[in-house]
């Protein structure tokens, strides 16, 4: 899962996938548009997710969702997931959920999607300053968890 407009370390899951054989699947939803290595959250694994809830980056008026995979095997599995399993329509195959993106939703995204990479631009901007801050917070939060840690330890 990817955090606060951050890749996760994909480099180190892809090994655990590919050593063990598993699927990657991205939670890309709070990283829309982030990069490791050159390429966009949600495109390094076997499939990338995107809630488009609207608190999320790329948020539209309502709940919605996304997955993307390069397989053209996962992608029609998923469509016969999205629609209820069936297909044709009222021949269920396999048991599915409506999981379709409502056109309005998609109408409204469609439209933020092109002023989202200017916003997150903007975001990241207006947070620079708090950078240093953050940094320092993260290295005292380091520095006390050994030091419990070394406490722990010594006391059993
Ligand atoms: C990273 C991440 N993934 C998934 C979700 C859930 O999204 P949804 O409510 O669209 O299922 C959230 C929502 O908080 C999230 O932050």
């Amino acid at each position: 899962m990817h955090l606060y407009g951050q890749c996760c370390d994909l480099t180190a899951v892809k090994a655990v996938c590919d050593k063990h054989q598993v699927w990657l699947i991205e939670d890309a939803a709070q990283a829309i548009g982030a990069e490791w290595e050159g390429k966009r959250a949600g495109s390094v694994g076997d499939f990338g997710c995107f809630s488009f809830f609207p608190s999320k980056n790329l948020g539209g008026a309502g709940d919605g969702g996304m997955i993307v995979t390069r397989s053209a095997e996962h992608a029609d599995r998923l469509r016969l997931l999205r629609e209820h399993g069936a297909r044709p329509k009222y021949y269920h195959s396999i048991v599915g959920t409506n999981s379709r993106l409502d056109a309005l939703q998609a109408a409204i995204l469609r439209v933020k999607l092109r002023h989202l990479d200017r916003w997150s631009e903007s975001a990241r901007q207006e947070r620079r300053p708090l950078r240093p801050a953050v940094r320092r917070l993260a290295h005292r939060t380091a520095a006390l968890a050994i030091r419990a840690r070394a406490t722990s330890t010594t006391s059993t």
